[in-house]
């Protein structure tokens, strides 16, 4: 079984990658809404949620932990492996390597949450490949106003704290969160090319399952579904997300 975690349904955008890999397994889809958002709490905070998530994921059998959330890899991937060496984790992290790689020289922004973009994990990331044509913004708030699903709030979130932004031709999604709004995005800056840590995440997946000759011997794959507030419209909304490419 492949574990996935998230501060709510964001890191279906995740899920949906890794599902075209083919990977046979049973998959356990932990969305912790109840804790969300991470991207405000203080890093210690956000540790011991992840690890007590962690735990439950391992008791119900988890071989792999695929941390579909930015906040969470930025503030615990490090720890989490020396805590727990023989486990298998997964860490996303913003696609800002992608932009050096595609289109080095254009204005980028970067969205995220406050914990990601602060993070030394991050902060190294953009050290590494700053273009000196990037703007890096912390989105607080929006991840909770995809979370709730209110179109009218994200737009006008949107407009109140990106449109000042309209000559951007890369926006880095460092939220899992963010590509559910992609549309919404171009609303305000236009077409602009968007970037996430998502294909890159589920091929690093199966990279390290092949490399640890870890195989499931299912026929096909299932996703079970659990919600920490245990809202039952979360579960409903989150298996439409799955099969949409909204
Ligand atoms: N999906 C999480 C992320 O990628 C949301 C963050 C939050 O809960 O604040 O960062």
């Amino acid at each position: 079984m492949i574990g996935i975690l998230d501060s709510g349904i964001g890191g279906v955008t995740v899920l949906r990658e890794i599902l075209k890999q083919n990977i046979h397994a049973k998959f356990i889809y932990y969305s912790d809404s109840k804790n969300n958002p991470y991207g405000d709490k203080s890093e210690d905070e956000v540790y011991s949620i992840v690890k007590t998530i962690v735990d439950y994921l391992l008791d119900m059998g988890c071989v792999a932990i695929v941390l579909a959330c930015n906040t969470a890899s930025a503030i615990c991937v490090k720890r989490l492996r020396e805590e727990y060496p023989d486990t298998l984790f997964i860490a996303i992290e913003p696609a800002y390597k992608m932009v050096h790689d595609y289109n080095p020289k254009g204005k980028t922004l970067v969205i995220a949450t406050e914990g990601t973009i602060n993070s030394e994990k991050f902060l190294t990331l953009f050290n590494k490949y700053d273009n000196k044509n990037t703007i890096l913004l912390p989105c607080k708030g929006l991840a909770e106003l995809i979370e709730e699903g209110n179109d009218v709030k994200i737009n006008q979130y949107l407009d109140d704290n990106l449109s000042k932004y309209r000559d951007i031709y890369n926006v880095v999604l460092g939220c899992t969160h963010y590509p559910l709004i992609k549309k919404n995005i171009r609303r305000v800056l236009g077409d602009v090319k968007f970037f996430d840590g998502s294909s890159g995440v589920s091929k690093e997946l199966v990279r390290q399952l092949e490399l640890r000759g870890i195989t499931f011997d299912n026929k096909s794959f299932s996703v079970d579904f659990i919600d920490s507030s245990g809202n039952v419209s979360k579960e409903n909304r989150f298996m439409e997300l799955i099969s949409s490419d909204e």
